[in-house]
């Protein structure tokens, strides 16, 4: 790309993030999105580091003051304006004794990609500032890692998700799956033999705004209502839901994988300021990296999200490939991940990398989750090549990236095979990290 195309790239992007900034947090996209998201607003203050490192600082701090007492980051913290009573009423978080006062959120949470986020905020700073940011950040992210262990952790030593939009990747196969399997009412079946799902598209707001085709079907998104009816019935709270034969648990691969690496940060963060972790903690961050080992299938060679009865999820997807980027893999594994992302039934698309690989059977091109391609993932996987020294993949990948965005726009997702944009135009996640690669 030369210098007259990345500079109106950059401009585009800026435009995207000065459109979506609601002042103290920046929406991932204005009509579909219009709160403050948990990984995305991490993903837009890596972004945000190169404009304005305050503004960055102030984007992860605003993150913060929806934290629960028990140390959860919430994955939504709604505008309060009364137009936006509706979602508020659907989740309310208030039911929850640890959710905090006059902050409206969700009660669930999302990949912890927060310790990432205060890092790159923190590598554009002074030192000195730098140590004092970190000092005041640190109880937090403590807090949240203690709570992801204190609530989620299973025998295993893995994070279980209580529900698919904690994954982040809402409608990614393995989610579907487990939903599908454990977690569908008897009631919705009928609806869907008869086909009686129609009136769901009146109260939906993805569809008003993105064709059907590039979103969830209408019964998928009533199962995701009734799931979310069914923890806020008990208010939330993990130990109760997983108590009592918890309709939806998984150890999903992307989260844990994005643990391990939040974990070997917040440990770097400790260090920094003189701060040991407390010995509990270590230990189980320990035994989640070990833990990671027992998801790998030796039969198809690579890693698969299990469900809580022990089976695996033989449904594969570009989480497939963020062991790279939790980093605590072998050399050996590394290069068979590389392998099967370059090979063409997987993951070789002219606009890379699909979040299924295009001979699954779940793999849709424009549908979200099940096979377009993300610039999120991009950017995790890219991080993940470079420190296991695929330097020349990670540019090939960085250079495709660039390319897709600056052809389309800043669009929420891609299709792999075209480039075509699909979902929220003007999404700040893509602009933020368009940023960053334009940058670094
Ligand atoms: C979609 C994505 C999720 C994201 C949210 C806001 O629900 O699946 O990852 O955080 O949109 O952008």
């Amino acid at each position: 790309m030369n210098d007259a195309d990345a500079k109106s790239l950059f401009d585009h992007a800026l435009a995207v993030l000065h459109g979506n900034d609601r002042g103290n947090y920046i929406v991932p996209a204005g009509d579909l999105y219009p709160h403050q998201w948990l990984w995305d607003s991490c993903f837009i203050s890596i972004g945000l580091r190169h404009l304005d490192v305050e503004r960055a600082q102030q984007e992860i701090e605003s993150l913060l003051r929806g934290q629960w007492a028990n140390g959860m980051v919430p994955h939504i913290i709604f505008d309060p304006h009364p137009r936006h009573r509706r979602d508020h009423n659907i989740w309310q978080s208030w039911l929850n004794p640890h959710a905090p006062n006059g902050v409206i959120t969700s009660g669930l949470t999302q990949p912890p990609m927060l310790a990432e986020a205060i890092i790159r905020v923190g590598q554009k700073m002074k030192l000195v500032d730098r140590r004092s940011w970190y000092a005041k950040i640190y109880p937090h992210l403590l807090a949240y890692h203690q709570w992801l262990y204190k609530d989620r952790a299973s025998d295993s030593g893995l994070i279980i998700l209580l529900h698919p939009y904690e994954s982040g990747m809402d409608n990614s196969p393995p989610e579907v799956y487990e939903i599908r399997e454990h977690a569908w009412p008897w009631w919705l079946k009928l609806l869907e033999v008869s086909r009686l799902d129609w009136p769901v598209n009146l109260v939906r707001r993805d569809v008003r705004h993105v064709p059907p085709g590039q979103r969830m079907s209408n019964v998928n998104a009533i199962a995701y209502w009734a799931l979310l009816h069914h923890l806020r019935n008990r208010s939330y709270d993990s130990h109760d839901i997983l108590s009592h034969k918890p309709k939806f648990a998984l150890e999903d691969l992307a989260f844990n994988c994005i643990l391990i690496r939040a974990n070997k940060l917040l440990k770097d963060i400790a260090k920094s300021i003189g701060k040991e972790l407390p010995e509990d903690i270590a230990e189980a961050m320990k035994h989640t990296e070990e833990a990671l080992d027992t998801l790998w299938d030796e039969q198809t060679c690579r890693y698969y999200s299990r469900c809580l009865s022990g089976d695996s999820i033989y449904e594969a997807t570009i989480a497939t490939l963020l062991p790279l980027y939790a980093g605590v893999v072998t050399q050996k594994r590394a290069e068979e991940l590389v392998r099967l992302m370059k090979k063409r039934t997987q993951f070789r698309t002219n606009f890379p990398l699909p979040s299924v690989p295009t001979i699954s059977h779940s793999f849709n091109p424009e549908k979200y989750w099940q096979g377009p391609t993300w610039v999120n993932m991009n950017w995790l996987i890219m991080d993940g090549l470079d420190r296991y020294s695929f330097k020349l993949e990670a540019e090939e990948l960085k250079k495709k990236t660039l390319k897709m965005v600056a052809e389309h726009g800043s669009y929420e997702y891609f299709n792999p095979l075209d480039g075509s944009p699909a979902g929220a135009p003007n999404f700040s996640w893509t602009a933020a990290l368009t940023i960053d690669l334009l940058k670094s």
